[in-house]
């Protein structure tokens, strides 16, 4: 059998990884500044999390949610504690797909309206309302073409108001930086209005932290820069180091009732362990506070490189813009210099992702070899 082929692939095959780096087969040692894809939060292969996965799953792998499990609370009082958002509450899944999927279903059992604004640029996944929010006609299938969607121009406060004005919109959701998208964040003024707006017009205002979320920026959740209170926040790719897990934190004016939500493996007993890890190591390495340090480093040394002509992001989700397009300078960034970075719909831009365990002297490796690049 031959597997579905959807994914171009680059001609790398990692066998193992340790912290910022990962290993081919024939131990060629990679420096990671991709983090697959924003995922790999506290390293590869943490040694606590690989003791605290290998002791669970030797214990009980998984069982469904029609049982008590503990270790949900657990995760569910520290990510309170952690994130700061302690009076939220949690439901579990899977992906960030199915994260934004259960917000967005959530906000129109809630409001009992099914219209959707999302911005321009943005991405919130492949399932079917998710894929119908995000601004990529080539991803909606026509059987996801059915929700009603308002695409509208980051930072178009008249055009979102106009559009909630008509009372039929049961969400607005935002990724408070664009990731896919290329990096781009509105102002304060801008979120602040969005979050006066949803409340106005009662509208659920979703922030799509799938990819910000979990420290990634410096702070817990990106939105907490401009002092917005979301209705509903989505989780996933960093929440799990790696680990298959999502969620979604929901303000206590959204009341649960049985069977509203649901899944077979959200929640199980390693995706708990796994996050919980997480965050006790996000806790004990201070690697939010790294976040900020390392990218305040980075971004100093990289405005020394006259061809970068912006630098976008924050914390450890940064965009390098040049003014010509990145492909083949990714390219000979992994074959000759092993280092894997990202790139974005926005073709000029090279995108920083490490694991937020990064160091001074990994940004130095990164700097030389584009240097060496472009010179
Ligand atoms: C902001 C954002 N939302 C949602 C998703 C979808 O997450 P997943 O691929 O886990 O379904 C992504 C993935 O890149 C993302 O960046």
């Amino acid at each position: 059998m031959t597997l579905f082929n959807v994914y171009p692939l680059f001609d790398v095959t990692p066998e193992k990884a340790e912290d910022v780096f990962v290993y081919d087969q024939n131990n060629i040692k990679y420096l990671d500044l991709y983090g697959g894809h924003a995922v790999i939060s506290i390293g590869h292969s943490h040694p606590e999390y690989v003791k605290n996965i290998s002791e669970q799953v030797s214990k009980m792998g998984f069982y469904s949610n029609s049982i008590q499990n503990p270790l949900q609370t657990e995760l569910a009082n520290k990510i309170g504690e952690l994130s700061g958002c302690p009076n939220y509450e949690l439901f579990l899944c899977n992906s960030g797909a199915e994260a934004n999927e259960n917000a967005l279903k959530l906000a129109s059992f809630h409001t009992n309206k099914s219209k959707v604004i999302a911005f321009k640029n943005g991405f919130h996944g492949r399932t079917s309302a998710a894929v119908a929010a995000t601004d990529n006609p080539k991803l909606i299938a026509p059987i996801n073409a059915q929700q009603d969607v308002e695409l509208i121009e980051l930072g178009n406060t008249v055009a979102v108001e106009k559009a909630l004005q008509k009372g039929d919109v049961c969400a607005v959701i935002i990724e408070c930086i664009q990731g896919v998208g290329g990096l781009d964040e509105c102002t304060t003024e801008f979120y602040k209005a969005l979050d006066n707006l949803t409340k106005k017009y009662n509208t659920v205002l979703i922030a799509d932290e799938v990819q910000s979320g979990f420290g990634r920026t410096g702070d817990f959740f990106a939105f907490q820069k401009h002092n917005i209170t979301p209705d509903i926040i989505s989780m996933a790719k960093g929440m799990g180091n790696g680990f298959p897990v999502g969620g979604i934190l929901i303000h206590p004016n959204i009341k649960a009732s049985f069977g509203l939500l649901g899944t077979t493996f959200g929640g199980n007993h390693l995706a708990c362990v796994a996050s919980t890890t997480v965050l006790d190591v996000i806790k004990q390495e201070a690697l939010m506070q790294n976040a900020h340090e390392i990218s305040h480093y980075f971004i100093k040394e990289a405005q020394s490189i006259p061809q970068v002509k912006t630098i976008k992001g924050r914390g450890l989700m940064l965009g390098l813009e040049f003014d010509f397009p990145i492909a083949e300078l990714r390219k000979a960034l992994i074959f000759k210099h092993h280092i894997f970075t990202g790139s974005s719909k926005n073709p000029n831009l090279l995108r920083i992702l490490p694991p937020l365990t990064i160091k001074k002297q990994h940004i130095d490796l990164c700097i030389e070899a584009l240097k060496s690049e472009l010179k």
